[in-house]
């Protein structure tokens, strides 16, 4: 329906625009946003080699310039989405989304509702236990004087920003023991993110992750992934902190690797795509989102969050898992690729 005549009268496939952020080395934590001209040089390559035109198209802040630039696009155009947001404005990712929305454009990946959702963890969180998953207990503190006498859950606890995503805000003392420590923790965390701080009970055991592809027969869950704290030094607390995620030289980040396929039982890998699955419906995904989850004490599993358009560079997890299930990388992006070509208009399932 949307290829073009090619001059021997046979068709081409359609152009694909591929949408990216620019990074604010200026900026703290820019890391995370940075990594995405490795996936944007890996997707071009791919989408070239399957005979595809592709035009990159960098979106800068304001938003008023990144809505011009789209807005020259023709309606239908194919938009290959890999935009994470301006550096410092994760909600920016979302009004992206809107715009590609209004503007009726073709896009991979999953609608802005939940983008929105991806980022906001405590309404994900009454959304996913509405569904039957299970997330961790929790409580979203946006001022001090909420925190009750006594909490709801024990401690230790573990604190993030309630309304981000990519382990911003995520260190060694993100891990609480105590009250005094917590109300400590609390006040800096809170000038820094004023949406507020998510005080979760601590899941103690094992974490994993899932990705879910979308296919030609609906979401397709691919082999979870084990993140290996075993390396850690005893001081250093199991948790994926923003330098372990996102620091390569670090000590941490070389201490926590990710193992695909997870090297657990085969009941609890299944239960981790059950779970996934769930999750990414719960939350109106559409073509690819990662799903992290942690067991707590007693080995029952929770949903941490889920990732909508979760990094699609070839070293990352995605890819990772997508080859444990015989995908090359040529597969997973014209997979999602495919999806948004073929795939009903954005919607809210
Ligand atoms: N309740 C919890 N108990 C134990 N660890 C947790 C809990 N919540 C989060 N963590 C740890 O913090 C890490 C980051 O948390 P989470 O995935 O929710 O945040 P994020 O900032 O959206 O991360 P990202 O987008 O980078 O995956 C997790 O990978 C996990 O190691
Ligand atoms: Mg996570």
């Amino acid at each position: 329906m949307h290829q073009e005549d090619d001059v021997r009268g046979g068709t081409m496939p359609a152009a694909v625009t591929l949408i990216h952020n620019t990074s604010d080395q200026s900026l703290p934590e820019s890391a995370a946003e940075e990594g995405v001209m490795e996936t944007v040089e890996a997707v071009e390559q791919v989408l070239c080699e399957q005979g595809r035109s592709v035009f990159r198209l960098p979106l800068t802040a304001p938003l008023s310039a990144a809505a011009l630039t789209l807005e020259r696009l023709s309606k239908g155009s194919l938009v290959f989405n890999l935009f994470e947001g301006f550096p410092g404005d994760p909600s920016s990712e979302v009004q992206v989304g809107l715009l590609l929305k209004a503007l009726a454009l073709r896009a991979t990946g999953c609608p802005p509702v939940a983008m929105h959702l991806g980022l906001h963890k405590p309404l994900a969180k009454r959304l996913l236990s509405a569904e039957g998953v299970p997330t961790a207990a929790g409580l979203h503190v946006r001022r001090i004087e909420e925190v009750p006498e006594s909490l709801p859950f024990p401690f230790p606890v573990f604190l993030k920003p309630a309304v981000n995503d990519a382990s911003h805000g995520i260190g060694p003392s993100s891990v609480v023991q105590d009250r005094a420590s917590l109300i400590e923790r609390l006040d800096d965390l809170l000038d820094r993110f004023p949406q507020g701080v998510l005080v979760e009970s601590f899941l103690a055991g094992r974490e994993l992750n899932c990705s879910v592809v979308e296919t030609a027969e609906g979401p397709h869950p691919l082999p979870p992934s084990l993140v290996d704290y075993s390396a850690l030094s005893p001081g250093y607390p199991p948790v994926l902190t923003f330098e372990a995620k996102w620091a390569p030289e670090s000590p941490v980040y070389q201490q926590t690797p990710t193992l695909c396929p997870a090297p657990v039982e085969p009941e609890l890998s299944n239960r981790v795509q059950q779970l996934a699955v769930l999750s990414y419906r719960a939350l109106g995904c559409r073509g690819y989102a990662r799903v992290d989850l942690r067991e707590d004490g007693e080995g029952s599993l929770c949903v941490l969050e889920v990732n909508p358009n979760p990094d699609l560079a070839p070293s990352a997890g995605l890819a990772k898992q997508a080859r444990a299930e015989g995908w090359d990388y040529a597969h997973l992006v014209s997979t999602i690729l495919g999806s948004a070509e073929k795939g009903e208009p954005w919607t809210f399932e």
